[in-house]
């Protein structure tokens, strides 16, 4: 089968040599001026390479070999570059890119060559199996490739590990991964998420109780600590814990050993601790929402996890990851961005970090027609956060905004957008639902 090459160069010169030195050795071959027609292209038709300038109007070729990773995975790319910058092609390498030509190009059989081989390399990848993987966490970027060596490094022992990171960076994963990485991996893994649940409850969910503790305890119940025995136990959202509670668990934690609610029997456990937490807890200490003592018994090990705006790279490799999950469960295994979906997914802020990724790309994929995402299908949820901070600054010109203030109008703003729906407003904020009762208390906004 003939092999199809793309060849993108504002220059028409170039152009032409490449198509001519291509098409008499037998390859077929379409040439596009700049990089926004290419991907115009790469929607349309599939290829087998492309030969791209690295600066070109519109759309350069750093812009258009992103574009080709996520809407044609497998095709090869060399990139084209002038003597000097040789430095981009070797990053752009990295993107993926397998080869390079400087300009001016010496000569039709050097260029033979080069696509020779970078057609049998593509070749090769295909046959090879899939990238290794960080676990189940993608890390492309050199933020999240230092945070997952770190998870690994501290896996390996029993140490309590506190993650922190906004709400959707990724903190389950991680504590997953520890897990999965630790001695303790075929034992249980318990989750508990202290925001959850109600205040009542929550003691009985940790450490169990006994018939009758209370009225409703009909049967003896096993609590999540009892659960982790031997494993790890996930304390989820640990910042949203009530004061009584933290006590409790600082007790537990330091002894080891606990009693069910109701009980009078020490039961001993061997757990190890991860916590995780969207707040900072400095901030909550100094307020006096939490103990000083117990974030120190949980901070032995922090990691934090970056918003995903801080860690560019990651977007697009992430966006494959969880295209390929959504598109298992939807059936469409061959879901993919467009070219302009490529663009604006890489463009946005996001403000609820992979998680409204994930959600965003779901959307997508059921408004889809076919197996491309277009980047109308993608409705961005305009976050709160920044479109009230603005609105509360514009609105106090005279005098500057407080921070309580912007907090105060995104959170009326969050509640009339989802007609007063408490639940639906918390998820919009990024917080939970007794943080926003708390602050609806605080602001009087009952
Ligand atoms: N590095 C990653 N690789 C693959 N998937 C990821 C990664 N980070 C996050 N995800 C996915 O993004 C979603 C949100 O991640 P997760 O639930 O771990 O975030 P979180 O920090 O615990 O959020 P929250 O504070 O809202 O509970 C999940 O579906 C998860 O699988
Ligand atoms: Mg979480």
């Amino acid at each position: 089968m003939t092999e199809r090459i793309l060849v993108v160069d504002d220059n028409e010169g170039i152009r032409s040599f490449i198509r001519d030195a291509l098409t008499s050795a037998g390859y077929q071959v379409t040439c596009a001026a700049d990089g926004r027609e290419a991907a115009d292209l790469l929607d349309r038709e599939t290829f087998d390479l492309t030969i791209t300038d690295l600066m070109m109007p519109r759309l350069d070729g750093i812009g258009l070999l992103k574009i080709a990773r996520s809407v044609a995975p497998q095709m090869a790319v060399i990139l084209l570059t002038a003597h000097g910058t040789v430095e981009s092609a070797v990053n752009a390498m990295k993107i993926g890119a397998v080869d390079y030509l400087t300009k001016p190009l010496s000569g039709p059989d050097a260029l033979r060559r080069v696509v020779k081989g970078a057609l049998s390399q593509r070749r090769f990848q295909i046959e090879a199996p899939p990238a290794k993987r960080f676990g189940d966490m993608v890390a492309v970027d050199p933020k999240t490739k230092t945070i997952v060596s770190l998870i690994d490094k501290v896996a390996t022992t029993d140490t309590t590990v506190l993650l922190n990171g906004e709400s959707g960076t990724g903190k389950e994963v991680a504590a997953e991964r520890i897990h999965q990485q630790s001695r303790r991996h075929d034992m249980p893994f318990v989750a508990i998420n202290c925001a959850a649940i109600s205040e009542t409850l929550i003691e009985s969910e940790m450490f169990g109780h006994e018939k009758g503790a209370f009225t409703g305890a009909a049967a003896q119940r096993i609590g999540r600590f009892e659960q982790a025995d031997t494993g790890t136990l996930f304390l989820d959202e640990v910042g949203e814990l009530p004061l009584p509670l933290q006590a409790k668990l600082l007790r537990v934690l330091q002894e080891q050993r606990f009693e069910r609610v109701g009980g009078n029997q020490t039961i001993a456990v061997n757990v190890r601790i991860i916590a995780a937490t969207n707040r900072d807890l400095a901030t909550e200490i100094a307020q006096g929402r939490f103990r000083e003592d117990l974030y120190h018994r949980l901070s032995v090990f922090p990691i934090t996890l970056p918003p995903l705006r801080d860690r560019p790279l990651d977007i697009l490799p992430l966006a494959e990851h969880l295209l390929t999950r959504i598109g298992q469960r939807l059936e469409k295994p061959a879901l993919h961005l467009s070219s302009d979906a490529t663009l604006a997914v890489q463009k946005y802020h996001w403000p609820g970090n992979v998680r409204e990724l994930a959600n965003t790309l779901e959307r997508g994929a059921i408004l889809a027609e076919g197996d491309a995402i277009e980047a109308a299908h993608l409705l961005f949820s305009t976050s709160p956060e920044t479109a009230s901070a603005s609105h509360a600054l514009a609105a106090t010109d005279a005098e500057p905004a407080s921070l309580r203030g912007i907090e105060k109008e995104a959170i009326r703003q969050a509640l009339a957008a989802v007609d007063g729906h408490r639940k639906k407003a918390a998820d919009r904020l990024g917080i939970s639902l007794r943080s926003l009762y708390n602050k609806l208390k605080e602001y009087d906004l009952d």
